[in-house]
């Protein structure tokens, strides 16, 4: 079996962003495969503290605290409780705070977590501390609630059909692995030109609902925003519109301008902080041409940085 590895995202571009500093303390909210985390660590002299829900991604953080003693920090759990965690180690206060989205390569690559229609596995999905996997949803939810989960986390247009075929399906055998489930949906939906696989958009969305991402991200962003110093980045990469979605208005929000309206209007906004932000990047920063070479899944990230003003 090949070892699984993950190759970070606009990782130089963000860390140049948190602007580092010895002496500074610093949340990686989504510690993944640790490359943000090195690199911000090797880049001064300064404590950080990281979070994943992910207990394999908990596991590989156990090195670091070897590595760079007295200056990193894992805990295990959700961003939307990033205060109590932090509280928890002790840290009330951030002079910069990085997410980077989604699910790592250590996740979508392993067959055994059952997030990817390209190789069998269970119909898992779970990152980690979710209340369901993805065949609970797909064998015990209403026809209605798996058609929602599908258009508005998958913008899948067949989402009715697809519903409907599953749950008649599921009458006679309960859906267990990933192939057949896509198989499904790939009888139901039929390739276009992007020469994207039909079963794309509603993995996707299957993998939001399991996980419950974007109220996730909403609660973090409002915390995290909190916690900042005067001086302080809140930088956030991001993988798709539904995400960036939030980001954007998040933002939008907190540094006093007005966003549009969106469908998924995170209830965390209402307790964003009164204290006010500027933004750094005035609109969304992406891969260059050689990243997204290099590394395919670079393409659709998107980086949005605000700043804690003085005041
Ligand atoms: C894209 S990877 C991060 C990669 C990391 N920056 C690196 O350099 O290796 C995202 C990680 O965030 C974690 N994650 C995603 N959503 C989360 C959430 N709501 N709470 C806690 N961890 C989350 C995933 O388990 C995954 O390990």
């Amino acid at each position: 079996m090949t070892e699984l590895s993950h190759i970070p995202v606009l990782r130089g571009e963000a860390v140049d962003m948190l602007r580092v500093r010895d002496g500074g303390m610093y949340l990686d909210g989504t510690f993944g495969g640790g490359g943000y985390a090195r690199t911000i660590l090797d880049s001064a002299a300064c404590r950080l503290i990281a979070i994943d829900r992910d207990p394999a991604a908990v596991a590989r953080a156990r090195d670091f605290a070897v590595a760079y003693p007295a200056r990193f920090e894992i805990c295990e759990g959700r961003i939307s409780e990033v205060s109590a965690l932090l509280e928890s180690h002790g840290v009330t206060a951030l002079d910069g705070a990085v997410f980077d989205l989604g699910v790592s390569s250590y996740q979508i690559d392993d067959p055994a977590r059952g997030f990817s229609f390209r190789q069998n596995g269970p119909l898992n999905m779970q990152m980690g501390g979710s209340k369901r996997d993805a065949a609970q949803i797909i064998n015990f939810c209403s026809e209605s609630e798996i058609a929602d989960i599908l258009y508005e986390y998958g913008d899948e247009k067949a989402s009715r059909k697809i519903a409907k075929t599953i749950v008649e399906r599921r009458r006679t055998q309960k859906f267990e692995t990933t192939s057949d489930l896509a198989g499904v949906i790939r009888s139901i939906v039929r390739p276009d030109k992007s020469g994207i696989d039909p079963a794309t958009r509603s993995f996707q969305a299957l993998r939001i609902a399991v996980n419950e991402e974007l109220s996730d991200i909403a609660a973090a962003l409002a915390q995290a925003a909190a916690l900042l110093n005067a001086g302080g980045r809140l930088v956030v990469v991001s993988f798709h519109s539904l995400e960036d979605r939030i980001v954007k208005r998040f933002f939008a929000d907190a540094c006093g301008r007005l966003a549009g309206a969106s469908r998924h209007d995170p209830a965390g906004f209402a307790r964003a902080p009164a204290a006010r932000f500027t933004l750094v990047t005035k609109s969304a920063v992406g891969p260059s041409d050689a990243e997204m070479r290099a590394n395919p899944r670079a393409r659709s990230a998107k980086m949005r940085v605000m700043e804690r003003l003085a005041t």
